[in-house]
Parts: C-alpha cells; structure tokens; sequence
C-alpha cells in the first residue's frame, strides 16, 4: 500500500509551493488515474515519490508498505519496487539499455543473470513492444524519437517487474496505435500480477479507455479535488478542469 498523506511541497530551487495539502492513497492491484491541467504539480508528484533532490517535503507523510518513504534514497524505493515511467525520460550517454538492465537486475536480485536467459528475456521484451532491438544494445534513449523512449522505459519494466507503478503522461509520444499495444502489453503485465498497482498521471482520458482504473481523480492546484470513476473521466473531458463552486464547499473552500 502507498498512503500519501497532507503532503505539501515546495521546490528547493525557488521555493515554490508546488503540492498543497496532497493526500492519496492506493491499496495492492488498484488502478488509480490522476487528471490535471499542465502545471498543477502531477509530475512533482511522481518526482517526490523518487525523491527528487529538486523539491522538499514541508509536511505530510508518505508511507510505503507501512515504511517511511521520506526516509528512503531513489536506489531504496526502486529497490521496494516503485517505478517510474518518466514523463520525458532523458538520454544518457555511455551505457546502454542493457548494460543498464543487468547492472539493475543485479541490485535487485544480488545475484548475476544467466546471460542466455536474459538476452532471451530482452528478445521477448523488445518483440512484445516492437521495439527495435538493437534499440537496447546503444545508450540509453540516444537517438530515440519520443514514442521509442517511452516504450524503452516500459522494456525495462518488463525485465525490472515492479509492484507499483507510476505513468507519468504516458501517452505523450505514442502515436494511437502504438499507445494500444503498450497498454496492452501493461494490462497483460497486470494480469499475470494482480497485485500490482498503477498510478496512470495524465490530461487525456484516451488511454484510460486502454487501462481501465478503479479511480479518477481531478487535480488542481497541487491537491485532489474530486474523485470518482471513468465517469469522472468523461465529464472533465467535456467540462475542462474548473473547479465549480458544489466542488469548492465539499473542500470548505
Ligand atoms: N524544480 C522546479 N523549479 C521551479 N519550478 C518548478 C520545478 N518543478 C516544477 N516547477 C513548476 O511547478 C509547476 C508544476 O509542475 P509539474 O509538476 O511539472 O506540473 P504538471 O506535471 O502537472 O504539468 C509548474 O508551474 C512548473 O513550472
Ligand atoms: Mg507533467
């Protein structure tokens, strides 16, 4: 479980208060959806949960499988199996997807992949995304157009198998056909492991008609202010993101 309470956050930078009052919490196999306008702290979200030395937490808890993740270091949330598929994931120069991988496999397990079953696992994880796979044998995301990068991050998914994990926009990049088939290949992931649970960052509901959540939750201004189900979904499809005013007094505003 991961139980996000009261956070407020500010950026070390410029100490802008970016997360105000932020709680959530998402229980083992749920599916949450979190929609907001650009801008309202969803990406600052994902960062805190891997613990960004851009920002620092003024209050509120955050608890991981009843640990302390404040207290954690990025290597030790993704060692308790967050992982983050990153809004723009970087290029890194020098080490290549692969490589990446055995060494994280390695930190995972303490123990060295057979060679054989791992390029074995690369093959089936890169045919399954139709990602090239001499993609993987290079630096990490060096060359790769938007939609190629993203499903390498969802490659190394496949190969890390995590319990919770965070999407931020993951539909920025992929062309249509290309988001269907890794959501496709997300729900089956899902399906052969129950109790992972997602936290699908977004402003379009498209690809919440691919991964169906159990919650939809609006975010504005660094906080939820309404949660619901796919309905909830629709309705800020065709209203926007304003908060109206029944909205307000639910949270004595
Ligand atoms: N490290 C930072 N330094 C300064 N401003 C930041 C930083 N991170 C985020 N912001 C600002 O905080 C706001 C929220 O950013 P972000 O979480 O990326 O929004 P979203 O993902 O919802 O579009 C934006 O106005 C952004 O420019
Ligand atoms: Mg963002």
């Amino acid at each position: 479980m991961l139980e996000m309470k009261h956070l407020t956050v500010e950026t070390v930078d410029i100490n802008k208060k970016i997360l105000n009052d932020f709680s959530l919490t998402i229980k083992e196999g749920e599916i949450h959806a979190i929609m907001g306008p650009n801008g309202t702290g969803k990406s600052t979200l994902s960062k805190v949960l891997f613990r960004s030395p851009q920002y620092r937490v003024l209050e509120g808890t955050i608890a991981l499988d009843k640990q302390d993740l404040l207290s954690l270091s990025t290597e030790e949330v993704a060692r308790c199996g967050l992982f983050l598929v990153m809004q723009d994931p970087p290029v890194i120069e020098g080490v290549t997807t692969s490589d990446f991988m055995r060494e994280a496999l390695y930190e995972k397990n303490k123990e060295r992949v057979n060679l054989y079953t791992f390029m074995k696992e690369i093959g089936t994880a890169s045919q399954k995304l139709s990602l090239k796979e001499e993609l993987v044998h290079q630096s990490i995301n060096q060359g790769l157009s938007g939609g190629e990068r993203k499903k390498n991050e969802i490659f190394q998914l496949l190969l890390l198998k995590p319990n919770y994990i965070v999407l931020d926009e993951l539909d920025s990049g992929l062309d249509v056909d290309s988001l269907k088939q890794v959501c496709e290949v997300l729900n089956e992931y899902k399906k052969e492991n129950p109790h992972v649970s997602f936290l699908m960052i977004t402003h379009y509901s498209r690809i919440l008609e691919y991964i169906h959540p159990d919650f939809v939750h609006k975010m504005v201004d660094g906080k939820i202010v309404e949660t619901g189900d796919l309905s909830l979904a629709k309705k800020i499809e065709a209203e926007g993101y304003q908060v109206n005013e029944h909205t307000k007094e639910l949270f004595h505003e």
